[in-house]
């Protein structure tokens, strides 16, 4: 096992440094900004379906789901498709309605997830064409799908999920250019450039993994912390629901994410001296939206740490710790933003002594209902 853990101390930790290759791997051969190649062979006959589909559902549950959501912006700007992500779960059990024209597109680490691949049966039997994005080759879920695209991430070990997440981005924001393309919603201009920010991302994460040691000193201050929130707007909502969600899984500590305008809906009652709010502020087109929600939380005295574009110099002045991450585009911002957030998850569970690969209660992948 020390082998398989390569020098790391657990396969968390290895995982979420191994993101600079999963990503590139995930991209390899499939898509290339100088020949302006892109390909995904798994597509098969089916992609004409996607790029006349009316309505693309996704189905998926944890953090799949979440990387549907992130999907759901970059399918709406780039391919004008309008998208409803679903928990599998729910979606299977209310007698959903799929019209012709409708695709549904299963997100799943493990292919082996049962609520996911009842969801794909239900929606299968009502005729509709389904796409998988799988890590596992040959798992149930990409077997019953009519087509799909590997991510191609390797074996995750640890059971909350890090370089699955950013290899199934990569090959759903893969999927939304090819469709984009082909549809005609995104001018060549466009699509070279994105192709360009795609291709760049492994350095931006490798960037990104340098603030491991920042990061370590943000977790000694607030590992006692008993609630944490987590904000963001835009392509960076689903990113505050996932770093929620891993802070949660790995070290017990109750964590919320929202969309940082909601916040004052509710969460806003939460905040006090004690509170630590995880803002995901980089530079993108909410961004004066969110220096206002950051201020709102610090008028209530809540202690801010915020994710930031590198050279910003509004918002470090109003967090208590700032932790920068290369430029993006937006839309490809959560494959960078998330970064800081999984090793703040890690390091906080490691000091509190949790067995960080395999929390209480949570399994790899939930086969039974
Ligand atoms: C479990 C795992 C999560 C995962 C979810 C969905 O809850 O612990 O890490 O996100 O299942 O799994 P899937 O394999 O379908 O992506």
């Amino acid at each position: 096992e020390a082998i398989e853990k390569g020098g790391f101390e657990h396969f968390m930790i290895k995982e979420i440094f191994e993101q600079t290759r999963s990503i590139k791997d995930c991209m390899r051969g499939r898509l290339d900004s100088q020949t302006g190649r892109l390909v995904l062979g798994g597509l098969r006959e089916y992609v004409n379906k996607l790029v006349n589909a009316d309505r693309i559902i996704i189905v998926a549950c944890g953090t799949s789901w979440h990387a549907g959501l992130v999907a759901e912006y970059f399918f709406e700007e780039f391919c004008r498709i309008p998208v409803e992500v679903e928990y599998a779960s729910e979606f299977r059990y209310r007698n959903p309605i799929i019209r012709e024209g409708d695709v549904v597109i299963a997100i799943s680490q493990s292919g082996e997830t049962a609520d996911t691949l009842a969801a794909i049966e239900l929606a299968k039997s009502k005729g509709a064409i389904i796409f998988g994005v799988c890590n596992v080759v040959g798992s149930s879920i990409a077997r019953t799908t009519h087509a799909g695209a590997y991510t191609h991430a390797g074996p995750e070990i640890g059971v909350a999920s890090t370089k699955a997440f950013t290899a199934q981005l990569t090959v759903l924001n893969m999927i939304a250019l090819i469709v984009a393309n082909k549809k005609g919603t995104i001018t060549e201009q466009k699509l070279h450039e994105l192709l360009v920010e795609m291709e760049n991302i492994p350095s931006k994460v490798e960037k990104a993994l340098q603030l491991n040691e920042q990061i370590q000193v943000v977790a000694e201050t607030f590992k006692d912390a008993r609630n944490f929130l987590y904000l963001g707007r835009g392509y960076n909502f689903p990113v505050a629901l996932e770093g929620a969600l891993k802070l949660k899984e790995i070290s017990y500590i109750h964590a919320e994410g929202y969309p940082a305008a909601e916040m004052k809906h509710g969460p806003i009652a939460l905040i006090d001296e004690e509170m630590p709010v995880v803002f995901i502020a980089t530079k993108d087109s909410s961004y004066e939206k969110i220096v206002s929600n950051i201020q709102e939380v610090k008028a209530r005295k809540g202690r801010v740490i915020s994710i930031v574009t590198e050279g910003d110099d509004l918002i470090p002045k109003m967090s208590e710790f700032t932790i920068e991450v290369p430029a993006v585009h937006e839309a490809l911002m959560p494959m960078v933003s998330t970064i800081p957030l999984q090793l703040l998850s890690y390091h906080i569970a490691v000091m509190r002594g949790c067995n960080v690969d395999q929390p209480r209660n949570l399994a790899k992948s939930v086969t039974v209902e």
